[in-house]
């Protein structure tokens, strides 16, 4: 969602913070905005649409100190007039996440003489602001204050225009960090966005306030100075660059090997790093979007290998509804950002239950990895495609592993099947290169044209032809929907028609039977059938026009093998529709907005 960076410092502040803008473009945005010193003054520009829109309508001004904003709207369509910054009296701010209360505020505002021009939450914030300070005539005071009237979340940078030195930051909610460079120091959304310049950091916590100088950086929590400590990105600059590949959701794709690879290193070496599951009665698994795929797969891995209850919801939902919490029940929270707003909110209410919380997470430091009571850092290095691929391998792998440990520790995995697992887990690397050599534009050109596909397969199947499907259709823009194969003759089927693409994914064989009779059906109904399968299956050669084959391993491993053609697929799609594949319209990398 929005992107936030400052600099302030010896080098020119505009160009810095273009760039950062553009490090910060995966997010997903519809606006953008600049606001620098010039001549005492803070002087704004910004616009609707790309970057470098905003670019264009530069000037040559230089300037040392600057911040910017990537915009995805919440309140208030995507217009020139919304975007940010916004600027009301002496004080001019950038601000990422939702200020629920904003209406209420607004009309007490409005009473105090302000007029507003957009229809954000955020103008009203800096009203607010305005409004605090000229009652306080103390900045941090102000700020201070301001957390007392703003219910929601906010990474908000503040400029007053009589302190021309200075940018003040804050965070409730919403993420932020503060980085150190040698020529000046930077505040921003994500680290992408600041390495370039620097890999060191200070993660700004809930309520805490940063003033940042040229040559300074102070922290105040409840209006006390605090000691931060400083610390290191370790993932060199490379995982934030496109190193040849076209796009970065491609880049990210051929990165699997290496990153499951070191996974399967460190923790097959050091499963006692793995948590025991055997402690509690039940597990949920809460998590949004192909995270949650993750973790449907994992609710079947872990029942069957773990012989344990497990429920897979949606965050969005969880939060909201009755669970039957309680202090035996384990809750897994899976989020490759670590800030997805329902996710963290789920977490939470686990912890009010007194649940234990376990957080499968990507971003070091992220509010989840820090709340959570446990944390399984899943290490994919930066993802900046929009639409997720090695984060949620790595996530599968993770929970795979989970189950793998509790299997051993019940006595349902044991002695030579435990060897084979293992060397089926090795064998991930060299397989998924080996699908990667495929060259799936082949398929790609009997799908691209049609309005929908669709997605069929049984049990484990089934949540692989989810995360397949949510891939398509959020690159490609193509209707896709997945079914429960046997599902599709409770309605769905009447849409099938001549050429529609079916792409059935059969890798278990103790369900490919059934699933084989559902392919017929469709078959029969003119559909062109995509089957995605194990090689040990024999499958009559009637029933599909064309056929990918993975090697086959057990299914604690084929589950990861077997989402790398459709994500392939996805992209060749996406390809050759001509869209903006690592930045899709609507989409935003992180969800920190309920
Ligand atoms: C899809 C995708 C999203 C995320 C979801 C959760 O390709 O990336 O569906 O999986 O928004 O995000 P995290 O994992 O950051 O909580």
């Amino acid at each position: 969602m929005c992107g936030i960076i400052g600099y302030n410092g010896k080098d020119n502040a505009i160009p810095i913070v273009i760039n950062g803008l553009k490090s910060l473009e995966y997010r997903g945005y519809d606006s953008s905005g600049i606001a620098y010193f010039l001549n005492d003054k803070i002087k704004i520009i910004k616009e609707e649409g790309r970057i470098k829109k905003l670019e264009e309508s530069l000037t040559n001004d230089t300037s040392n100190l600057a911040i910017g904003h990537t915009r995805w709207a919440t309140h208030g369509k995507p217009s020139k007039i919304n975007s940010h910054p916004h600027r009301v009296g002496n004080v001019t701010i950038v601000h990422n996440g939702i200020i629920e209360n904003y209406a209420t505020l607004k009309e007490k505002l409005e009473k105090d003489g302000y007029v507003f021009k957009s229809e954000t939450d955020t103008e009203v914030a800096c009203a607010l602001i305005d409004n605090l300070y000229k009652k306080t005539k103390d900045k941090l005071k102000t700020l201070n204050k301001l957390q007392e009237y703003l219910k929601g979340s906010y990474a908000l940078l503040i400029l007053f225009e009589d302190s021309r030195d200075t940018i003040y930051a804050i965070r409730v909610g919403s993420p932020l960090i503060v980085a150190k460079g040698s020529n000046g120091n930077f505040v921003a959304s994500d680290i992408p966005a600041i390495l370039e310049y620097t890999n060191k950091y200070y993660l700004l916590l809930e309520g805490e306030i940063a003033v940042i100088k040229r040559d300074s950086i102070v922290f105040y929590q409840d209006s006390k100075e605090i000691k931060k400590e400083l610390l290191t990105f370790e993932h060199d600059i490379s995982s934030a660059k496109k190193e040849g590949y076209s796009h970065f959701m491609l880049k990210e794709i051929h990165e699997q090997p290496t990153v499951i690879k070191n996974f399967l290193e460190y923790y097959l070496n050091n499963l006692e790093l793995i948590p025991d599951l055997s402690k509690y009665k039940k597990i949920h698994i809460v998590a949004c979007g192909s995270a949650y795929h993750a973790g449907l797969i994992a609710s079947y891995l872990i029942s069957k290998y773990g012989d344990m209850e497990v429920s897979t919801y949606v965050a969005s939902e969880y939060r909201y509804k009755k669970n039957f919490i309680d202090n035996k029940t384990l809750v897994i929270l899976i989020s490759q950002s670590g800030e997805t707003a329902d996710t963290i909110a789920s977490l939470r209410l686990a912890k009010e239950y007194k649940a234990t919380t376990i957080g499968i997470v990507n971003v070091v430091g992220s509010t989840i990895s820090r709340e959570a009571d446990e944390v399984i850092y899943i290490n994919a290095g930066c993802e900046i495609a929009v639409a997720t691929t090695k984060a949620y391998t790595l996530q599968v792998l993770a929970l795979s592993l989970f189950a793998f440990k509790l299997g051993i520790k019940k006595g349902i995995i044991k002695g030579i099947e435990k060897e084979a697992i293992i060397k089926d887990y090795l064998k991930l690397p060299k397989e998924i290169e080996k699908i990667l050599k495929v060259d799936y534009k082949e398929y790609a050109k009997k799908i691209y044209k049609h309005k929908s596909v669709f997605f069929i397969g049984r049990l484990i199947d089934y949540c692989i032809c989810e995360e397949g499907s949510l891939k398509l259709k959020e690159i490609s823009y193509i209707h896709s929907e997945t079914y429960p194969a046997g599902e599709l003759k409770h309605g769905t089927i009447s849409l099938i028609e001549e050429n529609t693409p079916v792409i059935a994914v059969v890798t278990d064989k103790n369900i490919a039977d059934k699933t084989v009779s559902n392919i017929k059906e469709v078959k029969a109904r003119g559909a062109y059938t995509l089957v995605l399968k194990n090689k040990s299956l024999q499958l009559d050669k009637g029933i599909y026009d064309d056929v990918i084959e993975i090697t086959n391993l057990n299914d604690l491993a084929l589950a990861i093998l077997a989402i790398i053609p459709l994500q392939m697929i996805a992209f060749e799609v996406a390809n050759m529709l001509g869209y903006d594949i690592d930045k899709p319209r609507n989409l935003a990398k992180s969800v920190t907005v309920e």
